[in-house]
């Protein structure tokens, strides 16, 4: 095997690219392009919010194993950069003192106001800080408890199906595998769906539940624009690393999509069969 040269890793980030931002999950969405049009009932925004909390509860296990299986030091920590802050750690801006950040108890916690850029090393953990605990605030005003939300008994086939791809391609004991599916999660969540979730959630706000907190969403929309900026330095990383293996970085990516696309393929499909009925 020769060593990796410029060129050959442009010739892999264009099959990279022909795959990733070409994937019917990433281009053409049919839940999220309908959604954002704002047609959405309290029955179905509740389904969703159901499904979404799975994912996003199951998808710390998956990052817990992403930092177990990490190849570096530098991985381990980024992937930490995220497992924390997932879990209530918020960010510390940098050059700002370790444990001083905020100001009162709601004003850091609040994810409309909470920083999307920093560290979590020396950061503050807030309980109420935790993604998962803004999603229940979220579906608190739709009628949403605690013991409704999150637990892999509430999703459906399709929802579990992507949970546990999550879990064996984006946690994967191989790095190639595991940083493929990194960067396919990366560009899919960067590609707009965000932006319809935040345009349906706000005309559904404005018509009946002006209590509708949408901080969680809006967030985790601002945070992708900075990790799709990311990801271009780290494919280079991946591809320079000894050991890296580009069919199983490309095969991990295609997978992982394939499971993106089964949650929001059950999502419409849930939509049809709830509309039928
Ligand atoms: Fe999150």
């Amino acid at each position: 095997m020769h060593d990796r040269t410029a060129g050959d890793l442009e010739s892999f980030r264009e099959r990279v690219e022909a795959l990733v931002h070409h994937h019917a999950v990433v281009v053409d969405n049919a839940y999220t392009g309908w959604f954002a049009k704002g047609e959405a009932t309290r029955d179905e925004v509740r389904h969703l919010t159901i499904q979404f909390s799975v994912f996003s509860h199951q998808f710390v296990e998956a990052q817990l194993r992403k930092v177990l299986n990490a190849a570096d030091l530098e991985s381990y920590r980024s992937g930490k950069e995220i497992l924390m802050n997932e879990l209530g750690v918020i960010f510390r801006p940098l050059g700002q003192a370790p444990g001083s950040q905020g100001g009162g108890p709601d004003h850091e916690v609040d994810p409309e106001i909470v920083g999307t850029d920093g560290t979590v090393d020396g950061g503050k953990f807030r309980f109420t800080a935790a993604h998962f605990e803004w999603l229940l605030r979220f579906g608190a005003p739709l009628g949403l408890g605690f013991d409704e939300m999150g637990k892999r008994r509430h999703g459906t086939a399709s929802t579990l199906f992507f949970c546990d791809e999550l879990l064996r391609i984006y946690g994967s004991e191989d790095p190639s595998e595991a940083e493929g599916a990194s960067y396919a999660v990366e560009n899919w969540a960067a590609a707009g769906f965000w932006k319809e979730l935040i345009a349906g959630l706000r005309a559904f706000k404005a018509r009946e539940c002006p209590e509708l907190p949408l901080g969680f969403w809006i967030w985790h929309d601002k945070i992708e624009d900075q990790h799709a900026a990311h990801t271009a330095d780290e494919l280079a990383e991946a591809f320079f690393h000894p050991g890296f293996d580009e069919e199983r970085f490309l095969a991990g990516a295609a997978e992982m999509l394939d499971g993106v696309k089964a949650f929001w393929d059950g999502l419409q499909q849930d939509r049809a069969q709830r509309r039928a009925a």
